[in-house]
């Protein structure tokens, strides 16, 4: 999978802002084969081990909503601050330059229920970190968390409280 992902991604210098390097998934998401093969390839890693996958508003979803099809389990939601209607349980994080807010709909996770955190990409881990605490919140039980790539300069597992990532690449 590994090689399957990197080969398929395209490096955008200085995008969104000069000097970072985008690493575009919109390559690997328009082939066919590579998409159906890294769903299939998370969807045999996990089977059996978790009752739910959360996405994570937006690009995560893109990656969860399959998988939670392909192990004929649910998908949770954790999105960005406005989007869903209540009662829903929120975390605010810090940015670069201001702040962001995660919700959850805490009446969709079962109690006790094992969830995957999916996403596209960890950076500094304030995102996941959001996540992390809603899903708990709300009765669920990380069990793990997968992010397609992980960005590990920008020491996002620090942010983590010691759990484990599953990269699919690291860089
Ligand atoms: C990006 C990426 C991760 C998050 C990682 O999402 O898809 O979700 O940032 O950053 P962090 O580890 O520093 O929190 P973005 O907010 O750009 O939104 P999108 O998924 O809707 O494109
Ligand atoms: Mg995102």
């Amino acid at each position: 999978l590994t090689r399957l992902v990197a080969d398929n991604l395209r490096e955008i210098p200085d995008f969104p802002e000069p000097g970072v390097l985008f690493r575009d998934i919109t390559p690997l998401l328009a082939n066919g084969p590579a998409f159906s093969e890294l769903i299939d390839g998370l969807a045999e890693h996990y089977r059996g081990r978790i009752d739910a996958v959360a996405g994570l508003e937006s690009r995560g979803f893109i990656l969860a909503a399959p998988l939670a099809v392909r192990l004929g389990i649910g998908m949770l939601t954790v999105r960005k601050g406005g989007k869903l209607p209540g009662p829903v349980i929120g975390v605010d994080y810090a940015l670069e330059y201001g702040t962001a807010r995660m919700e959850l709909r805490p009446e969709t996770v079962r109690a006790g229920d094992r969830v995957l955190i999916i996403d596209d990409v960890l950076a500094t881990g304030g995102t996941a970190a959001a996540s992390i605490e809603l899903v708990e919140r709300a009765g669920g039980s990380v069990e793990a968390i997968c992010m397609l790539l992980e960005l590990a300069e920008l020491g996002g597992r620090a942010h983590l409280g010691g759990r484990g990532v599953d990269a699919v690449v690291v860089y």
